[in-house]
């Protein structure tokens, strides 16, 4: 009731993304863990506290063209919850066991009735074209859109750009620092050039991104 494991995330990409989304005409269903950020306009917001809602809420809203996964998920989440605050007793450390968290991002790739677009992130610190080339093959993921977590010598949780390599399964591209809402209407445009080039594809048959 009292501590939480949370993490560094400001949710500024994801809000950002959502918001250019909505202005470019999409209907958007913002699924969003606590962040301190406004609502974007013309968005619909879900609200949730824990990786298990988080999944919930994606299955909830599966029948979609596109999703675009850039939350912070933690991977590991207590055990068993406390229901009264941990005392310091007897100057023993208390043992925090652990358990994994979903894999939101792999098990939407996954799915059979998965969105036609399946878009996720990599926070990398070393390696970042091997590890997210590794990410998007292993989640079966469309395009992943690394970052380094370190960008000229600052944390990129809380910071208003970012630097993104952007990776399909043709394409190896640099995307420059840029603010936050440039880069998300860069993916923007290129989401709706995907769409408009894939032939035969009614993107009016399914409801939202
Ligand atoms: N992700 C997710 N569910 C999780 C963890 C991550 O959906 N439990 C998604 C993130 O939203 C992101 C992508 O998976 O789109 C990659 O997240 P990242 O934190 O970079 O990597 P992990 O999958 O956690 O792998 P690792 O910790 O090995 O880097």
């Amino acid at each position: 009731p009292v501590r939480f494991i949370g993490n560094r995330s400001s949710g500024k990409q994801g809000y950002a993304i959502a918001s250019a989304c909505a202005e470019q005409g999409a209907s958007v269903c913002l699924i969003s863990g606590p962040v301190t950020l406004e609502a974007p306009l013309n968005v619909r917001l879900i609200k949730v506290e824990t990786a298990q809602q988080m999944k919930q809420a994606c299955a909830d809203e599966l029948n979609v063209d596109c999703v675009i996964c850039a939350a912070a998920v933690a991977d590991w989440q207590i055990k068993q919850t406390a229901n009264s605050k941990l005392k310091k007793s007897n100057n023993k450390l208390p043992e925090l066991i652990l358990t994994e968290t979903p894999d939101i991002l792999s098990w939407i790739g996954q799915h059979p009735s998965r969105p036609k677009l399946v878009i996720g992130f990599a926070a990398e610190t070393d390696s970042i074209k091997k590890n997210a080339e590794d990410k998007r093959a292993r989640k079966n993921v469309d395009w992943i859109l690394a970052n380094s977590v370190i960008q000229s010598g600052k944390t990129v949780f809380n910071s208003d750009i970012n630097e993104i390599l952007f990776l399909s399964n043709t394409e190896v591209e640099y995307w420059d620092t840029d603010s936050k809402q440039a880069i998300a209407q860069k993916l923007v445009r290129r989401i709706s050039n995907y769409f408009s080039d894939v032939r035969g594809y009614d993107v009016q048959k399914k409801d939202s991104i």
